[in-house]
């Protein structure tokens, strides 16, 4: 599987690799078709030659061979093969001395998966994923999650030279446009610290309009309004959130499932604040099974737009909730409109008694749409059912 996957090539390229794998391959058929039958034949067929509507634990992983920098992994820049799988290395010795530099590597209108594997560092600089270039994977390794870091410090009252403010939607150190965008072990992080009662303080640390993406075990390490999880449906699994105001914020349709949510407000704030103006849009935040906890205290949520939807489900929730536990955005028109809710939760924080009378305790069919990844149509672009993310694959980068 390991070595398999390293010399994975673009179509373009693929008539000299593919002659080798062609007894190999109608061997493999023919053992498919005697003892399988033909649908999983066709799976099997299609597998990396077609455009993949789908993510799947592969497009997470990168083989070993590929970590360690093993002659048998051919570079782009070395061989001329486009390879699917681009390393960054600050010292030069692989593909690309930046990250931004091997998103620039991957063709517009991409349609195969890329993964960009980022050795553990810290990498000053601010990304782009343009929207031309989908399927596009950041791997960091996952024996060291946490040790990958891409770092900037753009705050919304910053300005160009020419004057103009940068604004709370370009602060964002990663920028991602394109859709089928994935990464593991990776930390993206905004080290401005947002001074309680100032403004122009916002400062992302990712911002996704791209639809269709997974994190897995990601951190996302911010003050104000670090993610900006802005439009498209996403799933966060395992990740870590944390921030003081608006943490995560955004217009888009989203699970986020065993993570880890950290308030480091001194006094107030907010986890979430969730932007929905209509009542037949499908967008809305829904944590679950996730652990909450840190500083504050902070609002569970905030009305940003009339129709803001925002429910926590079996969550562990720490005393760091104000009682109340939701913001109208000083509107009390929205009062009834929004839809917050809590299902299930315990810990001091998931106490309902001095909620505000307009959130809701929510029933086990009312949040029933919210329990899984249907939420965010993952049974139509998630694969995940099946083999688990192959942790030996992925090694530590020794040279
Ligand atoms: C994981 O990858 C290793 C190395 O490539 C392989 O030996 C092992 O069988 C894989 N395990 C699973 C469960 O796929
Ligand atoms: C990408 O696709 C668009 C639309 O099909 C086309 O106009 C454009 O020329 C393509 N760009 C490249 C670099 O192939
Ligand atoms: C000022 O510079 C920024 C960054 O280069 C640019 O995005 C923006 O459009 C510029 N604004 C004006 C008014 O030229």
């Amino acid at each position: 599987m390991g070595s398999q996957q390293s010399k994975k090539i673009f179509p373009e390229t693929f008539s000299m690799k593919a002659k080798a794998f062609i007894p190999a391959v109608s061997l493999l058929c023919f053992w498919v078709l005697l003892g399988l039958g033909t649908s999983k034949f066709l799976q099997s067929e299609n597998k990396g030659s077609e455009l993949r509507g789908y993510i799947s634990w592969e497009d997470l992983t990168v083989a070993k061979n590929v970590v360690r920098g093993s002659q048998e992994y051919l570079t782009p820049s070395k061989a001329g093969d486009a390879s699917r799988v681009i390393v960054v290395d600050k010292n030069g010795r692989r593909d690309s001395v930046t990250i931004q530099g091997a998103v620039d590597m991957v063709p517009h209108n991409n349609s195969q998966r890329v993964k960009i594997y980022i050795p553990p560092g810290i990498y000053r600089e601010k990304v782009i994923v343009p929207i031309t270039k989908p399927y596009i994977s950041f791997i960091g390794n996952q024996k060291y999650v946490g040790a990958t870091v891409i770092s900037w410090s753009d705050k919304a009252s910053d300005r160009y030279a020419n004057g103009t403010e940068v604004g709370t939607f370009r602060t964002a150190t990663v920028r991602v446009d394109a859709d089928f965008f994935c990464a593991t072990a990776i930390t993206f992080e905004n080290t401005i610290v947002a001074v309680p009662g100032e403004e122009g303080q916002q400062a992302a640390a990712l911002r996704i309009t791209g639809d269709k993406a997974m994190f897995y075990r990601v951190s996302f390490v911010g003050s104000q309004d670090t993610l900006n999880d802005e439009s498209g449906s996403h799933y966060f699994y395992k990740c870590h959130i944390e921030g003081t105001v608006d943490f995560i914020f955004g217009t888009g349709r989203s699970l986020y499932q065993n993570c880890d949510i950290r308030s480091t407000s001194k006094k107030f704030g907010s986890i979430a604040a969730h932007h929905r103006d209509h009542e037949n849009d499908d967008t809305g935040f829904s944590f679950l099974n996730c652990n909450i906890g840190g500083t504050g205290k902070v609002v569970l949520g905030r009305a940003w737009g009339a129709y803001s939807r925002i429910i926590y489900s079996k969550c562990y929730i720490d005393d760091v909730i104000t009682p109340a536990g939701w913001d109208d955005w000083k509107d009390t028109a929205r009062q009834s409109k929004v839809q917050f809710g809590e299902y299930n939760c315990r810990g001091k924080g998931a106490e309902r008694r001095g909620r505000v009378p307009w959130s809701k305790s929510l029933t086990r069919d009312e949040v029933k749409p919210f329990l899984g990844i249907k939420f965010i149509y993952g049974d139509k672009w998630l694969r995940l059912n099946t083999n688990k993310i192959n942790h030996t694959m992925v090694h530590s980068f020794s040279s």
